[in-house]
C-alpha cells in the first residue's frame, strides 16, 4: 500500500496527521473517513504554484462534489481558491461555511428554477448554462429580480478521453453542454448574447474524470480557443474567459501514473500562452475546476475486521464494518484501491484476499484479490484515495449510517462531519394511514 501526505508507519502502527490509527479508531469508532489536512493544503499549494500567468488571470475552481464540508469549505476559503457546485444542497451547504459566495461558480444540466433562484439571490460569481431552456430560464428569473447575472456556456467539444465510461463526460452524445459541432450553437449563443439579465463571460468545458494523459487537455484548448475565435468573428468580441473544468488523474494502485498537480498546471498554462500568442487572441482569465486530485489521496477509509471466511470455492474474504454504503466507486465502476491492515505496518503483506462490506450484495467488495498481512478479528484495514466521491456518494443502504470524518493534523484530530445516528436516518420517515 502507497503511504500518502502525513502517513508515517511508526513501529508497525500507520499515524496520520501525527495520530496513530488505532487512537483514531479508539476515538471515534470505525468505519471512519480520515482526511490529513496538511496534503490537502499541499495540493491547493501546487495548483496555487503552477496556475498562474502574465497573460490573465486565473482561477482554481475547487469542485465540491468531489467531497463537502463545512472544513474544506475553509481550507478552500483561506487559499483563495474558487468553488463550484451543481446543485442548490452543495450551494446551501456552501452558503453554510460562510464561503464567499461571489467565488461560488454553478455548474449542472438540469438546474431547477429554484436552484437558479438561489444562484442570483446569493449573490454567486457565475452560472455555467448548460442548454437553451436554461438560458431562457435565467434570464426570466434575472429580469424579475432586476439583476444581471454572469454566464459562461458549457461546451461539448466531443474529446472522447481515456476514462472510466461513466465519468466521460464529452462524447458527442453526452448529456452535458451544448455541442460545438451542431448548428444550433449559433442560435444558443444569440439567445444568450440578447439576454438582457445575462452577462456573458465566454466558455466552459470538461472532457471528463481521471485522465492521465496531458494530451487530452491541450487537444481540450485547441477546441476551445479555435471555437472561441469563431464566435468572436461572427458576434464581437465576446469571450472573455475560459473554464477548462477538472479531471486531473490520481495515483489508486499500481496502474495509475499520477498527474503531477504542480508541473500540470504549469504546462496547462504554457501551451494556452503559446496557443493564444500564435492564435492572436487575448483572454481576461482561465479557470480550472479540480476536484478528485485536491481531496483524493488526502482521504482514507479506515475499518474495523469483523470477521473472515475461505470460501469453499478457496476465495479468502476478510469483512470489514463498512463497504459499498460509504464506498460505492468499486461496485459502480469497478474502481480499484490498495489496503493494508494497519495496526500490522511491520508484518509482511502473506495473503491474497478480497475485503468486503456488510451490505447484503455480493458486489459489496471493497477491494479485491489484494495481498495484505494476516487479518484477525479487530485489526484496523484502511484503504487510502478515498477522500474524493467517497462520502459524497455515500448512502444508507442497508440502513448504514454514514461514517464521521475526522481531520486530522499535526498531531490533532477534530470531527469535520459526525457520525450519522440510526435516528439521523429515520428523521424524516413517518406512519401513513391503514
Ligand atoms: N467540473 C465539472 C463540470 C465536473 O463535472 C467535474 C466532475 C469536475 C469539474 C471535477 O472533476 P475531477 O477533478 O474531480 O475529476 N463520481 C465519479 C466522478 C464523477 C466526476 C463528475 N464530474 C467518481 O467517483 O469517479
Amino acid at each position: 500500500m502507497k503511504l500518502f501526505g502525513t502517513m508515517n508507519n511508526n513501529n508497525g502502527i500507520l499515524e496520520i496527521g501525527g495520530i496513530s490509527v488505532t487512537d483514531l479508531a479508539k476515538q471515534f469508532k470505525t468505519p471512519l473517513y480520515i482526511m490529513d489536512q496538511a496534503l490537502i493544503e499541499k495540493n491547493i499549494e501546487k495548483y496555487k504554484n503552477g496556475f498562474k500567468s502574465d497573460l490573465f488571470k486565473t482561477a482554481i475552481v475547487y469542485a465540491s462534489k468531489a467531497f463537502l464540508s463545512k472544513g474544506i469549505c475553509q481550507i478552500v476559503d483561506k487559499y483563495g481558491l474558487d468553488i463550484d457546485a451543481v446543485s442548490g444542497g452543495e450551494l446551501y451547504a456552501i452558503k453554510s461555511s460562510n464561503f464567499p459566495m461571489d467565488r461560488v461558480h454553478m455548474d449542472g444540466n438540469n438546474k431547477s428554477l429554484e436552484e437558479l433562484e438561489m444562484c442570483i439571490d446569493y449573490g454567486i460569481d457565475s452560472i455555467i448554462i448548460d442548454n437553451i431552456p436554461e438560458v431562457i430560464n435565467i434570464q426570466n428569473i434575472a429580469s424579475k429580480k432586476d439583476k444581471k447575472i454572469n454566464a459562461l456556456l458549457r461546451l461539448n467539444i466531443g474529446i472522447d478521453a481515456h476514462t472510466h465510461e461513466y465519468i466521460k463526460t464529452s462524447k458527442n452524445n453526452s448529456k452535458f453542454g451544448e455541442s460545438i459541432y451542431d448548428n444550433k450553437i449559433y442560435k444558443t449563443m444569440e439567445t444568450i448574447i440578447n439576454s438582457k439579465n445575462i452577462n456573458f463571460l465566454g466558455f466552459h468545458c470538461h472532457i471528463g474524470s481521471q485522465i492521465f494523459d496531458m494530451k487530452s487537455f491541450y487537444e481540450a484548448i485547441d477546441i476551445m480557443l479555435d471555437f472561441s475565435q469563431k464566435i468572436s468573428l461572427k458576434f464581437g468580441n465576446i469571450v472573455k474567459e475560459i473554464n477548462l473544468g477538472g479531471g486531473f488523474g490520481v495515483y489508486y494502485t499500481e496502474k495509475d501514473v499520477a498527474v503531477d498537480l504542480e508541473e500540470a498546471s504549469k504546462l496547462i498554462i504554457k501551451y494556452l500562452e503559446k496557443s493564444l500568442k500564435e492564435k492572436s487572441m487575448e483572454l481576461e482569465k482561465v479557470s480550472i475546476e479540480p476536484g478528485r486530485s485536491i481531496v483524493a489521496n488526502a482521504g482514507s477509509t479506515l475499518y474495523t475486521v469483523g470477521g473472515t471466511k475461505e470460501t469453499y470455492g478457496g476465495l479468502k474474504y476478510i469483512f470489514v464494518d463498512g463497504g459499498m454504503a460509504d464506498n460505492i466507486r468499486p461496485a459502480l465502476y469497478q474502481a480499484e484501491y490498495e489496503a493494508a491492515i494497519v495496526n500490522k505496518m511491520n508484518e509482511e503483506p502473506s495473503e491474497d484476499v478480497s475485503i468486503a462490506g456488510k451490505c447484503c450484495e455480493s458486489g459489496d467488495i471493497v477491494v479485491k484479490n489484494y495481498k495484505i498481512a494476516k487479518a484477525e478479528i479487530g485489526d484496523l484495514v484502511l484503504t487510502p484515495t478515498t477522500g474524493a466521491y467517497g462520502h459524497t456518494m455515500a448512502s444508507n443502504y442497508n440502513k448504514c449510517p454514514i461514517p464521521a470524518v475526522v481531520f486530522v493534523k499535526d498531531g490533532k484530530a477534530k470531527i469535520s462531519i459526525k457520525r450519522q445516528s440510526y435516528e439521523d436516518m429515520i428523521i424524516n420517515d413517518d406512519f401513513i394511514e391503514l
